[in-house]
């Protein structure tokens, strides 16, 4: 990447005969994106996933976050953020119907080298811990479990009314 938001579509891939392309998220992908999602057994939206923040992650991100297109139809989609030094997936889903073709890997070949570009040198990722194919894929592309680490959560409070 030159410059934030001019990615380019890094690869083509062929299953099925038909070119498969791998290019950056827009905010036109993300109404094919949440039904792609909210159907993959091991993917959790929540109410940080509204259409309202996901076009707020793009713009805070761009040219990060990767789709996988067959001409109109997605096939595959990760989100992909960073805070200035660590880089983050969410969401990595392809369609059942084009999973093991190397799409799921080129997505996230995508934006490891996109995360590259911009000097961040480490990326996690958030898994269900009984998501065990998730797992294995993860696994099979080098990444580490780290059983060292937990996650904890809090709700933010909500803003206090301001006074006038
Ligand atoms: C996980 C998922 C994204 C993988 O996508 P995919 O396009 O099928 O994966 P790829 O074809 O790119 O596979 C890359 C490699 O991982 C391996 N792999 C893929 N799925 C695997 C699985 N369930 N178990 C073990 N290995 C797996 C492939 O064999 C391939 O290995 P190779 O490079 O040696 O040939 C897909 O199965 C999916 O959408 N699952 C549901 C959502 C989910 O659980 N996402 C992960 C949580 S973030």
């Amino acid at each position: 990447m030159t410059r934030h938001g001019e990615q380019p579509t890094r690869s083509v891939v062929h299953p099925a005969g038909r070119p498969v392309e791998i290019r950056p998220m827009t905010a036109a992908d993300l109404g094919a994106a949440r039904r792609l999602w909210r159907t993959s057994p091991g993917i959790g939206l929540n109410e940080s996933d509204s259409p309202a923040n996901l076009r707020t992650f793009l713009g805070r991100n761009p040219g990060l976050s990767q789709v996988a297109r067959q001409g109109r139809r997605l096939l595959g989609a990760v989100l992909c953020g960073h805070e200035g030094r660590r880089g983050y997936l969410h969401h990595l889903a392809v369609a059942p119907e084009a999973r093991r073709t190397g799409i799921g890997k080129r997505l996230v070949t995508a934006c490891l080298e996109s995360l590259a570009d911009l000097g961040i040198p480490k990326c996690s990722l958030f898994l269900f811990a009984n998501n065990e194919s998730g797992l294995a894929f993860w696994q099979r592309l080098g990444w580490r479990d780290r059983r060292d680490l937990v996650i904890l959560q809090a709700p933010v409070p909500r803003p206090r009314p301001r006074r006038r």
